[in-house]
């Protein structure tokens, strides 16, 4: 591989790429000083110049980048190893981006990297309903990340007190609420709801999930806090595993083997658990197991071809905390992590990766994101209404939701 360093010495070199006025000569230094790097400065440790990844920067937009490197045959560590080299190696040079690991390509011999302006929010701030509707079975959670609810169901979100947690299950939850499924045309030419989401939710807390629960109106039997007089906690979870059954039946009617729930028209059906862990400490030891059992049950479902999903949440990330052991956990395929943790939290929640500590301020929705698709845990900031009384506004905006797909099935069960 031949290579030119015109512009460049040995052991010196510059750049600044936010006084630049051409964004794409911005992106092609990027380019080169990645190249540089992993030559000259051998960020990766290569002992054979073959080796030397080839590298692609393409430009997004204004702010974003993605860079791909070709990986000669499997590289995991390094493939970990290079964001922070990377990042690294641009600190000082290229003022404030920094590289964030990005995803695996499907022939796993591209790994992609989002080169991003950390002096840049990629925060959402939505400030209409509209602004949370998803598009297909996509739930964003900032400008960089967003899931494939269909193919990634179950999501545990941890952390400290007034670290983001319900937040970021409201906006979840909306998303959730608002993936109504449309075919055919009405007599207007508009597209026809044809199944709305179906929302079930146990609140140990009794606090302001249950308390939305209850302004809505979700049928009682729907939902409970586990109270003496209300539905128990297993009917509950029972009442979700026939939905499951009813739509894993009509699955199995569908000759292909790639088919799942949301690809053949079901709408979502949702599960939320808040403060699940310590609740289940309250209830008798055989109802716990039950509890426990069917949770596995339906996290398991839900991986397999079911859109929809558990979303739990609990202020420890252990399996005291959120009621799970670590092979239940597995079942979830999303993990949020917010506000302070203790290390054993985050290896209990991310395992086989050494976070740092941040001093993520309380009430700031910061947190880190692990899943399937991604190859390490990232860093992102949770979205936030941009209204006054936002937490408010979030929660008048599901309660409307929900009681628009209750009319919508209603009426759908009538015709
Ligand atoms: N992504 C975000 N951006 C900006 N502010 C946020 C964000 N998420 C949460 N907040 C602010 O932090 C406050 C606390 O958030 P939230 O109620 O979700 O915390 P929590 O983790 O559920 O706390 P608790 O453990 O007490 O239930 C919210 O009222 C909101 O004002
Ligand atoms: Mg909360």
């Amino acid at each position: 591989m031949r290579r030119r360093y015109d512009d460049s010495s040995w052991g010196q070199f510059f750049f600044d790429v936010r006084g630049l006025p051409s964004f794409f000569g911005k992106f092609r230094r990027l380019q080169r000083l990645v190249d540089w790097s992993l030559a000259h400065e051998n960020i990766l440790h290569l002992k054979n110049w073959d080796e030397l990844p080839r590298v692609v920067v393409d430009k997004v937009d204004d702010f974003n980048a993605v860079l791909s490197l070709s990986i000669v045959d499997d590289k995991t560590d390094v493939m970990l190893k290079l964001a922070p080299a990377i990042s690294a190696a641009f600190r000082g040079r290229v003022g404030a981006w920094v590289a964030r690991p990005g995803y695996v390509s499907d022939d796993e011999n591209w790994v992609r990297y989002e080169l991003v302006d950390s002096s840049h929010s990629y925060q959402l701030r939505p400030e209409k309903l509209a602004d949370y509707r998803p598009h297909g079975d996509e739930i964003k959670l900032d400008q960089m990340h967003s899931v494939h609810a269909s193919s990634n169901s179950g999501w545990i979100i941890a952390g400290s007190t007034g670290s983001g947690k319900s937040i970021e299950a409201l906006n979840i939850l909306l998303q959730f609420m608002l993936m109504r499924r449309r075919s055919g045309k009405d007599s207007k030419g508009e597209s026809k709801v044809v199944e709305a989401p179906l929302l079930y939710g146990v609140d140990f807390k009794r606090g302001e999930m249950a308390k939305l629960f209850a302004s809505s109106d979700l049928p009682r039997e729907n939902w409970t806090t586990g109270a003496p007089g209300e539905p128990n906690v297993s009917y509950v979870l029972d009442l979700v595993i026939e939905q499951h059954e009813k739509r894993q039946a009509e699955l199995s009617n569908v000759k292909s083997i790639t088919a799942n729930s949301w690809k053949i028209g079901h709408a979502p059906v949702v599960l939320i658990l808040e403060e699940f862990g310590s609740g289940l400490a309250t209830l008798p030891k055989k109802e716990a197991e039950d509890v426990v059992r069917k949770v596995k049950l339906l996290a398991m479902q839900g991986r397999s071809s079911l859109s929809g999903g558990i979303i739990l949440i609990s202020q420890q990330a252990s399996a005291q905390g959120t009621g799970l052991t670590t092979d239940i956990l597995q079942q979830f395929s999303n993990k949020i992590g917010k506000g302070r943790m203790r290390p054993q939290e985050r290896q209990y929640l991310m395992p086989g990766f050494e976070l740092s500590e941040k001093a993520w301020p309380k009430n700031s929705g910061w947190g880190y994101l692990f899943n399937d698709a991604l190859n390490v845990p990232v860093e992102y900031r949770g979205m936030f209404p941009n209204r006054p009384n936002a937490d408010e506004w979030l929660g008048q905006a599901i309660i409307k939701a929900i009681n628009k797909n209750i009319a919508i099935n209603a009426k759908l069960a009538k015709e």
